[in-house]
């Protein structure tokens, strides 16, 4: 069964969002700002991930999406590119045993096939000695692009269709929801991007077709507590209609508050 999506359910007004999914951008223009290598703002970006997990999970959030390599990025120099691999080994290698302490899964999604053997190994032990954790849901979201998403999942629907003998019957959304590559978890509540720019860069394209949108120029290593709690008061700000009319979103909500 996929999640109830959060496009059919209406979450109570001043509600804490249950996943927050972030383009985590900005690294590079931080360091550089301050007469440091990019690879410095990258460091510093990993700090600010530890940051952000452990303040979802002391607000209750229960998923946190964080984008750390698009399937376009590797158009950057090859040096930067490396030092980003092996940056995410050596946070594999330090976090995973405080993640799991603390009751954290994690999850690695995107094409995974183009990183080397040591990293895909890597990521399958942590996500194994993760995954029955009840606490916060970290996915990190590496060789990853929205479309890539949506064709894998249809190609892997239309293997089982062909394998069931129900080739060339017409596909519903919940169909091929199930098997996008976030199927475990409800669409984003709020989405955030860091870093000045507003663009969806090939992100969750699917899954964010009603999340709420907050932009701030603020570079993610410099997004904290705080600035998350800036954002969250946002959320916690607006009306969530879902095509609705505002009087009907009105009455929804105090139906299901008075049940
Ligand atoms: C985001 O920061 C991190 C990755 C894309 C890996 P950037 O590296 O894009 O930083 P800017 O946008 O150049 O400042
Ligand atoms: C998006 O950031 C991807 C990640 C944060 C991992 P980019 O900095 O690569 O996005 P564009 O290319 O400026 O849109
Ligand atoms: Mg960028």
């Amino acid at each position: 069964m996929t999640h109830t999506s959060s496009t059919k359910e209406i979450p109570a007004v001043g509600a804490i969002p249950k996943h927050i999914a972030i383009i985590m951008d900005g690294n590079g223009r931080w360091a550089t700002k301050r007469f440091l290598p990019r690879v410095a703002g990258h460091v510093k970006g990993v700090e600010a991930v530890r940051g952000m997990v452990e303040a979802c999970a002391k607000r209750g959030v229960s998923y946190l999406t964080l984008f750390a390599f698009s399937s376009e990025n590797w158009r950057r120099p090859a040096e930067e590119v490396s030092l980003l691999m092996r940056l995410f080994v050596t946070a594999l290698e330090k976090e995973v045993a405080k993640m799991h302490a603390n009751n954290i899964r994690l999850k690695v999604v995107g094409d995974l096939t183009r990183f080397d053997a040591h990293l895909q190994k890597m990521i399958t032990a942590a996500e194994e000695k993760t995954a029955n954790n009840q606490g916060l849901t970290v996915t990190i979201c590496a060789n990853y692009g929205g479309r890539w998403d949506i064709i894998q999942a249809m190609n892997r629907l239309q293997k089982d269709r062909i394998a069931a003998g129900q080739s060339g019957q017409d596909v519903t959304e919940d169909q091929l929801s199930a098997y996008l590559s976030m199927a475990y978890a409800p669409e984003p509540d709020l989405f955030i991007r860091t870093g000045g720019e507003t663009r969806i860069s090939n992100f969750l394209l699917w899954q964010l077709a009603y999340s709420e949108f907050y932009f701030t120029d603020t570079f993610w290593p410099d997004f904290d507590a705080a600035a998350l709690d800036t954002s969250i008061q946002s959320y916690q700000n607006r009306e969530r209609r879902f095509g609705r009319t505002s009087a009907q979103v009105t009455e929804q909500t105090s139906t299901q508050e008075s049940k």
